[in-house]
């Protein structure tokens, strides 16, 4: 095969990987694809990804939900992948922990390993349903965390996440992180 053969394969196969990848993450029809890769990008295409939510919260967008109506949308569009009560499937187990994390067979959950909340919400938000991330309304997403974080006996079923409420809840595992470089000064960070 000649060489000018062989690129023509290689751009194809970049051109459908990337066709790939922006479908699979959702993208609406007004963010610049495929032949404008390469432009800058216009604020509305980075609006869509400057949206972190930090730790303590800053960054969660207005909205409310509670678990009662997250169990809908549970149903719907997580247990598939991640089972009955969040006790996992093809999809990450996030509830229901029966072993601690120094077992040896240590069972990450929500529950028992994750420091934050907020960092569920801006998880969630970004990047599931994994079929179609980027669907759900910020609405939904405060339900199905909060049905995630009942799940995991951390908020009543009629308790309302909204940006404040979610961002004072402390997590189980919250001070169960070590920083291994603290003091070390050769480390690279
Ligand atoms: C098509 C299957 C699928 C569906 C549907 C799905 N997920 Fe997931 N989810 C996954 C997989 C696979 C992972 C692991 C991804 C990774 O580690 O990068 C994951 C990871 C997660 C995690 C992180 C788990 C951890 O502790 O690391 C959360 C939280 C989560 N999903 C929530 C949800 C919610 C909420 C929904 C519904 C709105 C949902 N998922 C729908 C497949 C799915």
């Amino acid at each position: 095969m000649n060489r000018k053969a062989i690129t023509s394969i290689l751009i194809l196969a970049g051109t459908s990987v990337a066709g790939l990848i922006l479908a699979g993450a959702g993208f609406a029809a007004d963010v610049p694809q495929g032949p404008d890769l390469g432009r800058p990008a216009s604020p509305a295409a980075v609006a869509r990804w400057d949206r972190e939510v930090a730790p303590d919260g800053t960054g969660l967008p207005p909205g409310r939900g509670t678990a009662r109506q997250g169990e809908k949308i549970y149903a719907a569009q997580c247990l598939s992948c991640h089972g009955k009560y969040g006790l996992g499937d093809s999809g990450d187990q996030l509830a229901g922990a029966q072993m601690g994390l120094t077992s040896d067979y240590p069972e990450k959950t929500i529950g028992n390993y994750w420091p934050y909340a907020t960092t569920l919400f801006d998880f969630i938000r970004r990047s599931m349903p994994m079929t179609a991330p980027e669907s759900l309304s910020d609405d939904q997403v405060y339900a199905v965390t909060a049905y995630l974080l009942y799940l995991n006996n951390i908020v009543g079923e009629d308790a309302e996440l909204n940006a404040k409420t979610l961002a004072r809840i402390k997590m189980p595992n919250r001070n169960g992180f070590i920083n291994a470089y603290a003091g070390d000064k050769d480390a690279a960070h």
